[in-house]
């Protein structure tokens, strides 16, 4: 049945499972297939035995609007591990024409057929308007300071497999959330799955209105850290600050870095995360980043079997159940 007419998808399932856009308003049984599927592949990976026919004569095209490691890396992975064709483009942004340049490459990627098409992009909302103009499912790879929906899924994961589940456990979230598609995918699907989530940073990285998504919001670390289970670290964006946020990088380490005092008021064992890239020395102290309660590693590994997860379940969605 996989096999049959492009256009499908639209008439079996309604819009929103085809494209990935957000976490936002996810309800927990459509988290958990994303989760439980990955988790499947993982193991895979590990045992290097992935079924390479699964997208088969698929297309998945990497758009990558702005600049990206681990991420583009891992979706080109993710695809190839399933067999599917997987094409990088990436594209300088030029801020004069975003919008013209975005709306003519959909219009190209369309005219190629493309089964499934990865963007990632400055501006909030850009992939958002390109599932309305193209065939193809649409996954968002980060969209300005938006959303980030499979960082989100890779982190949920990587809690899940150390705790077992998300619900009752405390995630603080701290330094540079003004600016992080990754703060707000995480609080979404986190408090979806029934964690309790704290943001910790100082006030001029911490929007006014954070409350109305059900955080707490603390202002210092030592307070923030307390009692946590998870502590997650953000990068500090200066590409997307506009003036004086923040002080110096040594300032800033001085009061929202984490090191092994800060992390020694968490609950014994409490994981350490970062998205990546970090800026060691700014907002995380290398000791801890390379230390035992550190799962960076595992979360890039979970990367890869997230975005296989995601692109798997995504290419079905036009599968008449
Ligand atoms: C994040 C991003 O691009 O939003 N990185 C990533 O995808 N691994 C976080 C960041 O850039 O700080």
């Amino acid at each position: 049945m996989s096999d049959g007419p492009r256009a499908a998808p639209q008439r079996f399932f309604p819009q929103s499972t085809r494209h990935l856009l957000g976490v936002q308003g996810m309800h927990p049984t459509r988290i958990e297939p994303f989760l439980d599927l990955a988790e499947s592949y993982a193991l895979m990976n590990r045992s290097r035995k992935t079924p390479r026919d699964r997208l088969r004569g698929r297309t998945v095209i990497n758009l990558f609007f702005e600049d990206s490691t681990r991420t583009r890396t891992s979706f080109e992975l993710a695809g190839k591990r399933l067999g599917a064709d997987v094409i990088n483009m990436t594209v300088a942004s030029s801020s004069v024409n975003k919008g013209e340049t975005l709306l003519d490459t959909a219009t190209t990627l369309n005219a190629m057929r493309t089964d499934l098409l990865v963007v990632r992009h400055a501006q909030s909302g850009a992939p958002a308007l390109l599932a309305q103009k193209v065939d193809a499912s649409v996954v968002n790879a980060g969209d300005g300071t938006h959303e980030h929906p499979t960082q989100a899924l890779l982190d949920a994961l990587t809690i899940r497999r150390h705790f077992g589940g998300l619900h009752g456990l405390t995630v603080a979230i701290c330094g540079d959330v003004s600016h992080s598609r990754v703060a707000r995918s995480n609080i979404h699907l986190l408090t979806a799955m029934g964690a309790r989530v704290r943001v910790v940073g100082p006030p001029t990285l911490i929007p006014g209105a954070i409350g109305a998504l059900g955080v707490d919001v603390h202002y210092t670390m030592e307070e923030g850290l307390r009692d946590v289970d998870v502590v997650m670290m953000l990068r500090m964006q200066r590409e997307r600050m506009t003036g004086g946020q923040v002080p110096s990088a040594r300032e800033y380490f001085r009061f929202y870095g984490l090191d092994r005092r800060r992390l020694a008021v968490a609950r014994p064992g409490a994981l350490v995360m970062h998205p990546g890239p970090m800026n060691r020395g700014v907002e995380i102290d290398s000791r801890v980043a390379d230390s035992d309660q550190s799962v960076i590693r595992e979360q890039v590994e979970m990367g890869v079997a997230v975005r296989m997860a995601v692109l798997d379940l995504l290419s079905r969605a036009g599968e008449p159940t």
